[in-house]
């Protein structure tokens, strides 16, 4: 469902930050990825999203360039995909309305309102219990899950995650990866995670890309990535 073929991505003028990334997904599986500050992978997932075009190569979803419709995306900044001044509640009606043309508008009907409390409570973060809460006035983590849960309320094909569990303690950042793979696994979408937890990146996924200088340096799959150890992926960060 997803291809990316010889993609090079730049900022403005200067050097590319990927280079001559090659890449394919199937409906269904998941993709973890990690790499050294700096080393292209919020940029990697900004132009699957398009959020920044690509200055060579391209990228197919589903055979198509540039139709991005199909894919929802957990920033690394959880302010950025949730809106402050809003409360939990209107966030979640704001992701309900995902690319409707409608602004959205605090009216919920109760089996809406039902279905909104539930996707909270799957997070077990109590943010259920906070739905008149502005987004704002939660904490670092409890926006991150809010973010998450807003990035999966509709279909979509293609989920993004950069660094979705960052800034969770380790309990919820486990339960909040666990659920996003459950989550995954049942809707047959496909998925990237960003991540800097090497046990996380062998834990969750099929497959494994390090990203160096903005290259994929190494990959791995099946047996050969859940026999690895997070020493034998650290020393990939270096050459
Ligand atoms: N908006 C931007 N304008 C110019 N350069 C940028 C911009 N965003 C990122 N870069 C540069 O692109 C390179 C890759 O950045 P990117 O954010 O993709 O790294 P990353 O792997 O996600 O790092 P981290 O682990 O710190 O999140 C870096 O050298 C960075 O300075
Ligand atoms: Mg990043």
């Amino acid at each position: 469902m997803l291809r990316l073929e010889g993609v090079g991505v730049a900022y403005g003028k200067s050097a590319e930050v990927l280079r001559n990334l090659n890449l394919s997904l199937s409906a269904g599986e998941f993709l973890s990825v990690v790499g050294p500050n700096g080393s292209g992978k919020s940029t990697l997932l900004k132009a699957i999203a398009g959020a920044i075009p690509v200055r060579r190569g391209r990228i197919l979803i589903d055979g198509k360039e540039n139709d991005f419709r199909s894919v929802s995306y957990v920033f690394q900044d959880p302010a950025m995909g949730t809106v402050g001044n809003f409360t939990v509640l209107e966030n979640m009606a704001l992701a309900w309305r995902r690319g409707e043309r409608r602004f959205p508008v605090p009216f919920l009907n109760g089996r809406r309102r039902k279905i909104f409390r539930d996707r909270l409570a799957d997070l077990a973060m109590g943010l259920e219990e906070r739905l008149a809460t502005p987004a704002r006035a939660l904490s670092g983590g409890q926006r991150q899950a809010l973010a998450l849960a807003m990035a999966v309320l509709r279909d979509s094909r293609l989920l993004l995650l950069d660094e979705a569990t960052a800034a969770l303690d380790p309990r919820s950042a486990e339960r909040i990866m666990a659920l996003a793979n459950r989550i995954v696994r049942e809707s047959g979408r496909a998925c990237i995670a960003v991540t800097h937890s090497l046990q996380q990146a062998i834990a969750y996924g099929d497959r494994l890309l390090v990203l160096r200088n903005g290259i994929a340096v190494a990959q791995f799959a099946g047996e050969e990535k859940s026999r690895l150890s997070a020493g034998e992926l650290f020393a990939r960060y270096e050459s």
